[in-house]
């Protein structure tokens, strides 16, 4: 098997989605746009990949940099197709293998789909084998023109063509294997005496033609695997599709989603085994779940780590934190970056963390604030305990260690630091360190005035 380069087309501004961020860069189900093709090329086996970049380049370059065996080149001013191409020649020019095109704007192409026309290009010989698709409306693609037997001879562009040529249903993709010498040699030779005043890439398939060698058409086999995002709703349409595809993925590997037409589980996300998404829960960020875990309606869960068997309750945001099995968070808890709670924990209703850790089978069942906290294992914290971790200028620990008990509406003047086995008073305001095994009051004493009311009256 021949070697593989792939060149992912992505230099242009997308003035159709009409945003300050270039085209390639917003995200479809938590990925750029730009990371499918590059995804689905490496996965096609592409040992190289050179993406064109032109308009916000460094942010593209920004972006992806980092990333093993990408390229980038770069095409100052954005002279259509061909040219951009072109542009890459210094880095691919001398490549003898077989050079992957892809835009960076189709994003649902499957690896599976590259690899078919892979087998199709080797097998057939050809100088250029392109991706088609007959599609219902193909109004602005480009259309491919075929001689009486069937062979393409061309591609001709919707501003380019002819009525009968419009009429054509089989469309371009953009996606293309070529032979690499005959590329760069090709674009170099292109005209822009078109419509557009462009290098048409697909002007190729003409020169092919005309050096005795031939152009093999590879259809796909759902029209929607090639649509290329060109405005906001064909982003839409383009999600719509991935969470599909993303969503019966989890689905065959066994965790179960009521209603998915309103789970939004983001690529790259990991759930185990007889894990149940309940409707309209948001998931993204890279987050593990593991297996039996109940993810209960309208829960937001960004950039998390969660074990096996652990519950979160309706209507709870987790944010960049560890959860380890058997917790249970919520309804209406919010875990910001840097929880860790260890195993059997308990967050209860309207509870805050930040920065905290809180050791095996602790609990905090109900409005709570926890932060910048180091909380112990078996640990009670009472309704309405706040850690008072800020004083206007910088923040401050509160450390509570193992088997202590902390009563209702405790506010601890962090830094502050609780031993081991001792019970903080209901109503207390902690200002200084509890030695441990003791019981700490901080509250003023009560007094009962009798028959106040009776003089009252
Ligand atoms: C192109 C094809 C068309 C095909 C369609 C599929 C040509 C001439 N036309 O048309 O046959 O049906 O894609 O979606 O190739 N780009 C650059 N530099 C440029 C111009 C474009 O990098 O100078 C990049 C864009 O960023 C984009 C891709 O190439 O990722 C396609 O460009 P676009 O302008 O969207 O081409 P279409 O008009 O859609
Ligand atoms: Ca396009």
């Amino acid at each position: 098997m021949d070697s593989i380069a792939a060149l992912v087309l992505a230099a242009g501004k997308g003035t159709r989605m009409k945003s300050d961020t270039v085209k390639v860069l917003h995200p479809l189900a938590g990925k750029p746009l730009l990371s499918f093709p590059l995804e689905a090329a490496r996965a096609a086996g592409a040992e190289r990949i050179v993406v064109v970049v032109g308009h916000q380049a460094d942010g593209v370059r920004r972006c992806f940099s980092g990333r093993d065996g990408i390229d980038f080149a770069l095409q100052e001013k954005q002279h259509g197709t061909g040219h951009a191409v072109a542009c890459a020649a210094p880095l691919l020019g001398g490549f003898q293998g077989t050079v992957l095109i892809l835009c960076g704007d189709v994003p649902l192409v499957r690896v599976e789909t590259l690899q078919r026309m892979l087998a199709v290009h080797r097998e057939s010989g050809a100088a250029v084998t392109v991706l088609t698709a007959v599609v219902d409306n193909p109004r602005g693609y480009g259309r491919i023109v075929k001689d009486g037997t069937g062979r393409v001879t061309g591609i001709v562009e919707d501003k380019d063509a002819t009525e009968e040529q419009r009429a054509v249903r089989e469309i371009n993709s953009g996606i293309y294997c070529v032979d690499g010498p005959f590329l760069f040699q090709a674009v170099a030779g292109l005209s822009r005496d078109n419509a557009q005043g462009e290098y048409y890439l697909t002007d190729i398939v003409r020169a092919a033609a005309g050096q005795g060698r031939f152009t093999a058409a590879c259809p796909v086999e759902e029209a929607v695997d090639v649509m290329g995002i060109n405005d906001r709703v064909h982003l839409a349409q383009a999600e719509a599709v991935l969470r599909g595809r993303i969503n019966a993925a989890h689905m065959r590997d066994g965790v179960t989603i009521r209603d998915p037409g309103t789970a939004y589980i983001d690529a790259g996300t990991v759930i185990g085994r007889d894990t149940c998404i309940h409707p309209n829960v948001h998931i993204s960020g890279g987050t593990e779940i593991g297996e039996r875990c109940v993810i209960e309606p309208s829960a937001v869960i960004r950039g998390c780590r969660i074990g096996d068997g652990v519950i979160v309750k309706a209507g709870s945001v987790l944010e960049d934190s560890i959860i380890h099995d058997g917790v249970s968070i919520g309804p209406m808890a919010h875990l910001r970056p840097g929880t860790e709670l260890m195993e059997k924990v308990k967050i209860g209703n309207f509870v805050e963390t930040k920065k905290i850790t809180m050791g095996r089978g602790s609990k905090a069942s109900h409005l709570t604030y926890l932060g910048d906290a180091t909380i112990g294992s078996d640990v009670n914290i009472g309704c309405g305990t706040i850690t008072c971790n800020y004083d206007g200028v910088s923040k401050h620990r509160t450390v509570i260690e193992d088997d202590v008990f902390v009563g209702s509406d405790v506010q601890f003047i962090a830094p502050v630091t609780v031993g081991r086995n001792s019970l903080v008073a209901a109503g207390s305001t902690v200002t200084r360190d509890v030695p441990p095994d003791s019981l700490a009051i901080a509250r003023s004493q009560q007094v009962n005035k009798e028959g106040w009311r009776l003089k009252k009256k």
